[in-house]
């Protein structure tokens, strides 16, 4: 019989998909109030230094503008560092905007402008007149090798390399072959579909709504109410809809401080969005070098990993992320050194992007390992089959469980990668050389404390509360999905309302942990209800349920029934009725459990097989073919799943090939901040991409099942895309991305 409500694993499209094909579901700058305010940011044109004057009264002069906002007359907010430090903030001084006259990077916002229209506001900022004293900028990575340091305070426990374990040098030393290389990754900006904006807009009762573009409403609510220190009762955030973030919104940004601190001063809404210029002032991937050795045995068995890491972070804050744990634990091997330090630029705070730390890492790690096999003399995938380990060495824990093996047998199947002839430059076709490149790729299984609230009527209908956030991923679906199935009704019975701070409490979307979080959130909250219900049901006369326990009942299509009999049931409306009742409402609080958590290190994992097409003349690399076969526990939706896995593909090719932060480093100035010359893949960069999700099956990553998958796609990208143009061309190119003068 068919069940409507069996949707977990189903390839269902988005519940919010035709609102964000309509134009009905809105962005946070998309949100309007009667006499609202538009506010524009006025940005520094030095990297370092001081404001010695700036001039507003020109610009205070347009028609139009209400009021201009600089260090000179901003508003009171608090002093503390504590109070401006978000959920995810990193160790060191939070920027304050427009706190002093200091200049700390290229874009830092000088002042704002707040008029009644966005033209009257951005044509007046450029009235003001600033005069700056600026310093010398240190800008370029390179250069600034000799002042690296390690991290004083860690942002995570997790986030320091494991000490070495063996001895690295001497097993390398001793080795038959070793490969010993430097690979450097330029920065990379944040843009998401959505700009940065928030709406901000102040009732007569006190009380406040504010719209931000973010990754955790909840994240920004706290922030913004510690900030103003305002009464967190009287605040509400929402985030309903998010275009895209992927790391960059998982901090609170400068246009939400603006908002509420000009709609507080001036009682009127005020909206202010960022450009997308402004996109690359603010979060970034930072730019890392780093080296690898790695040497093996005749058979390629791996006696030695050393990981060098080095990363940008800004003058104020120490950003830092893991880059250099995976080469402990991506491979079996005992003499293991990894190192990771940072050093302080005049730029912009990194932040987290995709993957952060891991998209770095595995990128030198899996290109090392290609040139490794080239030394052993062996076939790249094979190497990496016989280095395969059920283990993480780093913690010396046992794993939750690791399909890899599948992923590397599917993957190479579907690929075809047996044809593959192994000297490079040795298939072409025409003018076109062919390589096909492989790499693996690991992220962290993680569950973040949950909490959620999930009603059910009499009539069947399901009311799924949580703050969590959807920020392209499907989050709406998975947790309606989830919510049916437990309660027995079909998808089109569940709400689903998210992306509100006043909504029980969600860490930030971020880390690929909002399936496994608060997916089980959900589901445990479905089963409180189906408890209650048997507690009515069993007072119930002639009940089939007097002596059944809660794991012997489910809900199936609207009635309460035995799992192993579904003829003995009662009607949930008649259970409800009895009872007096016309909703049961329940609100679960999970998070992970310490005791697997003790033992067991839970990861998902990947492979990612390229064929790239280079041609011979003009160096231009098409990425031809990609196949990516992932192993990420329980697939609760394989559209939803499919999409993140592309999208993730998607930006790969885009460290691989074109993603360049360029700054010029005689004034520290960004010089592509805009996507005609920072360069993202477009559609006629992209052809075939295939995901494979194996079967694994993993009852400890999370009660659901589930690993989680936000990250997992764009592991590997990068160096499989290197390891094909390798393959191809015979050169090895090992500064990223690989643009066409690095190949000619
Ligand atoms: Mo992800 S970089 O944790 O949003």
């Amino acid at each position: 019989m068919l069940n409507s409500s069996k949707v977990v694993g189903l390839p269902l499209p988005r519940i919010d998909g035709p609102l964000k094909v309509t134009g009905r579901a809105p962005y946070a700058a998309e949100h309007f109030a009667p006499g609202m305010l538009q506010g524009y940011a006025l940005c520094s044109t030095i990297a370092t230094g001081r404001i010695a004057e700036i001039d507003t009264s020109e610009a205070e002069r347009m028609p139009g503008v209400v009021k201009i906002y600089t260090h000179e007359n901003r508003p009171k907010a608090a002093r503390r560092d504590e109070k401006w430090k978000d959920e995810v903030a990193v160790p060191g001084h939070p920027l304050r905007p427009l706190e002093n006259d200091r200049i700390l990077y290229d874009g830092q916002p000088v002042a704002l402008v707040v008029a009644e229209s966005f033209e009257a506001a951005r044509d007046a900022a450029a009235l003001i007149r600033v005069r700056y004293e600026a310093g010398e900028p240190h800008t370029d990575l390179f250069r600034e090798q000799a002042n690296s340091y390690v991290p004083p305070v860690l942002r995570a426990k997790d986030m320091a390399p494991p000490s070495p374990r063996g001895n690295a040098e001497a097993a390398f030393a001793q080795a038959p072959h070793q490969i010993s290389a430097e690979y450097s990754i330029e920065g990379e900006y944040h843009n998401p579909i959505e700009l940065f904006g928030t709406t901000a807009i102040p009732a007569e009762d006190g009380s406040l709504m504010i719209h931000d573009k973010s990754q955790g409403s909840q994240n920004s609510h706290d922030t913004i109410c510690k900030i103003f220190g305002l009464n967190p009762d009287k605040v509400t955030v929402r985030n309903s809809f998010v275009g895209g973030a992927f790391g960059s919104g998982l901090r609170p940004k400068h246009q939400l401080f603006f908002a509420v601190m000009a709609a507080l001063d001036l009682k009127r809404p005020v909206k202010v969005e960022m450009s997308r210029s402004e996109m690359f002032y603010l979060t970034w991937r930072p730019s890392c070098i780093q080296t690898v050795s790695l040497a093996a045995d005749e058979q390629g068995r791996l006696q030695s990993v050393m990981h060098h890491a080095l990363e940008a972070t800004s003058r104020y804050e120490d950003y830092q992320e893991n880059v250099v744990n995976w080469s402990g634990l991506a491979y079996k091997c005992d003499n293991v050194t990894m190192s990771y330090e940072i050093a302080k630029l005049d730029v912009s705070t990194p932040g987290d992007m995709r993957a952060p730390g891991a998209a770095t890492g595995i990128t030198a790690l899996e290109a090392a390992m290609d040139e490794l096999a080239y030394e052993v003399g062996m076939d790249p995938l094979e190497l990496r089959v016989i280095n395969f380990v059920h283990r993480d060495q780093n913690q010396d824990k046992e794993i939750t469980s690791k399909a890899l093996h599948a992923c590397y047998r599917e993957g190479a199947a579907r690929f075809g990668w047996s044809e593959r002839s192994h000297e490079p430059r040795s298939m072409r076709e025409g003018n076109e050389l062919i390589g096909w490149g492989v790499a693996t790729g690991i992220w962290e299984a993680q569950m973040s404390p949950a909490e959620a609230r999930v009603s059910l009527s009499a009539e069947g209908k399901v009311v799924v509360s949580a703050a969590a956030s959807d920020i392209g991923t499907g989050t709406y679906t998975i947790l309606g999905q989830l919510a049916a199935e437990t309660l027995g009704v079909a998808l089109s019975e569940v709400a689903v309302e998210i992306g509100d701070s006043r909504l029980p409490t969600t860490s930030v979307e971020g880390g690929s942990w909002t399936a496994a979080s608060s997916g089980t959130a959900v589901q445990v909250a479905g089963r409180m209800i189906i408890a209650t219900l048997l507690k009515h049901a069993r007072k119930m006369d002639n009940s089939p349920f007097a002596k059944a326990t809660e794991d012997q009942v489910e809900l199936s299509d609207g009635r309460l029934v035995l799992e192993a009999n579904h003829q003995l049931g009662v009607a949930v409306s008649d259970i409800m009725g009895e009872a007096g009742l016309t909703v049961i409402e329940e609100h679960a609080k999970v998070e992970p459990d310490k005791a697997i958590q003790k033992k067991y290190s839970a990861y998902t994992h990947s492979v990612v097989f390229v064929e790239v097409r280079v041609d011979e003349e003009l160096g231009q690399v098409r990425v031809t073919r990609v196949v990516d076969a992932v192993a990420a526990g329980r697939i609760l939706n394989p559209k939803t799943a499919r999409s993140q896995v592309l999208g993730g593909v998607v930006m790969g090719i885009g460290m691989a090939l074109e993603e360049e932060g360029m700054v010029d480093h005689r004034t520290g100035r960004i010089m592509n901040h805009n996507i005609a010359e920072y360069h993202v893949p477009v559609h006629a960069d992209i052809e075939d991409i295939e995901v494979i999700f194996v079967d694994e099956d993993d009852d400890k990553a999370s009660p659901i099942g589930v690993k989680g998958l936000g990250e997992i796609g764009i592991l590997g990208v990068a160096a499989a895309v290197s390891n094909a143009i390798f393959h191809a061309t015979g050169s090895r190119i090992r500064s990223f991305p690989i643009t066409i003068d690095k190949i000619l």
